[in-house]
């Protein structure tokens, strides 16, 4: 979005970290568990995770956690998922609510059981005025899907061409008034990025770590954001001018 300020670039806190979860999978099949169970202990290290960041003064989290391309798995695991969701949204939403976050979902609800997407709906609104930490989660998200759709947006509206700057264009995005990320963080040990903020993303900082998503805690937060601290970032521009 709007370019940083000197102020942010010598920050050593990131104001935005953007998390892709990683690895439930893997944690599951290490265990000889159903991939199922990987993505329920994936749940449970939600609320600790967002509570580490939002202690350690990061204002804007976002959460990976159900890709455009994600509707390939099997219809099983797909369900999973979505159960899953519906019910993190019952019992980590009113928890994080109470400390004040801000809750926003980032993508598609069309696509998602009627039921789901009301319930995001009300989430959002009813934390809409808190002041604490921002948490996007996407889920039905692509990145491709999210460009496109901006690019729709001002074709439909009949934009002239010369008024599609970079901030018209962002203005019609998901994550329109957020900040871009600062710190893109991948557990799982993947090195992609995997359709995620791929606008956004421009000058992220990337952090990649084998841990597995079930595994990621206070500590690795802490590793992240002691790696992001000791990074010169310098837009395209000179250190030090
Ligand atoms: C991430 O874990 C969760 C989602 C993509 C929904 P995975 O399910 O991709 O775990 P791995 O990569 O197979 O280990
Ligand atoms: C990325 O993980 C999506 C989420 C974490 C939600 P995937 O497991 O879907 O990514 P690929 O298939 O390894 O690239
Ligand atoms: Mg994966």
């Amino acid at each position: 979005m709007t370019p940083p300020n000197n102020e942010q670039e010598s920050a050593s806190t990131p104001r935005h970290v953007a998390i892709v979860m990683d690895g439930n999978g893997r944690w599951a099949r290490e265990r000889e568990l159903p991939r199922e169970q990987g993505h329920q202990h994936g749940r449970i290290k939600l609320h600790d995770v967002v509570r580490a960041f939002s202690e350690r003064g990061v204002r804007f989290l976002t959460l990976y956690a159900f890709s455009t391309e994600n509707w390939r798995r099997p219809s099983e695991e797909v369900q999973g998922l979505m159960t899953l969701a519906a019910e993190a949204i019952k019992q980590d939403a009113p928890r994080l609510h109470q400390e004040g976050a801000r809750l926003l979902h980032l993508g598609r609800k069309d696509r998602l059981d009627p039921d789901i997407a009301a319930a995001i709906d009300r989430v959002v609104d009813v934390t809409k005025d808190n002041t604490g930490i921002t948490l996007s989660v996407a889920f039905d998200y692509g990145g491709r899907e999210e460009i496109l759709e901006a690019a729709r947006s001002l074709m439909r509206d009949g934009v002239a061409a010369d008024n599609v700057d970079e901030s018209a264009f962002e203005s019609r995005l998901f994550t329109n008034g957020l900040p871009d990320p600062d710190l893109i963080i991948r557990t799982g040990g993947e090195l992609r990025i995997s359709n995620f903020l791929l606008w956004q993303a421009a000058y992220a900082e990337l952090y990649f770590t084998p841990t597995l998503w079930p595994d990621f805690g206070p500590q690795e937060v802490t590793k992240a954001l002691d790696s992001y601290a000791a990074r010169k970032r310098r837009f395209g521009g000179v250190e030090g001018e």
